[in-house]
């Protein structure tokens, strides 16, 4: 199974967007399928804020050289470092807008308002990293580093979501998606068992 960096992302994003669609269609089950979505985008959003976006800002400002020793980063690469800045502030509107949706009754008429504003922050962020984060990070980084950052990627995803359903078990419930201690990482089974579909 490819393992490299963009493909995983364009996966996530594909799953992200497959939830989003469900969360919009099936009324029954909202509330513990909101909590997951907040989890797995939380998740999305760390990993790439913490493997990709350096080195697309990197690249875009002339430096050679990424964090997850790929040793491909072409300096010359064009473009991405605005790109990356709306791709964080998209991350946190995000957050913002799924944090009023956790605390929002599914039943009411503002909730569907709150999904709106959700799915069309998740609509822009994929839109963005797939036409111009990613053919960036494509443009600087060799194959073998992609699959470097992707397997660093992973183990930020996964770690995230192992910590927020740990924490929701610990509530008897909920959502969340807390920032793992640093250095914590994933088994291969945990990232087989983490990419496995939310029930519901
Ligand atoms: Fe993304």
């Amino acid at each position: 199974m490819a393992r490299d960096v963009i493909t995983l992302i364009t996966r996530d994003h594909r799953e992200l967007e497959e939830m989003v669609d469900r969360l919009a269609k099936e009324p029954e089950g909202r509330e513990r399928l909101v909590g997951e979505v907040a989890a797995r985008f939380a998740a999305h959003g760390a990993a790439e804020e913490e493997h990709v976006y350096p080195v697309v800002v990197r690249a875009a400002a002339g430096v050679a050289g990424d964090r997850a020793g790929a040793g491909a980063v072409v300096p010359e690469a064009e473009g991405g470092g605005a790109d990356v800045v709306r791709g964080a502030r998209e991350h946190r509107v995000a957050g913002e807008v799924l944090g009023r949706l956790c605390a929002c009754d599914p039943s009411s008429p503002g909730f569907d308002d709150l999904l709106h504003e959700f799915v069309d922050v998740v609509v822009r962020h994929v839109r963005e990293e797939e036409t111009r984060v990613l053919p960036a990070l494509r443009a600087v980084v060799d194959p073998a580093g992609l699959e470097r950052l992707g397997e660093g990627f992973e183990r930020t995803r996964v770690a995230w979501l192992r910590r927020s359903r740990e924490d929701a078990a610990g509530r008897g419930g909920g959502s969340g998606a807390p920032r793992p201690r640093a250095g914590e990482g994933a088994s291969a089974a945990e990232e087989r068992g983490a990419r496995g579909r939310p029930r519901g």
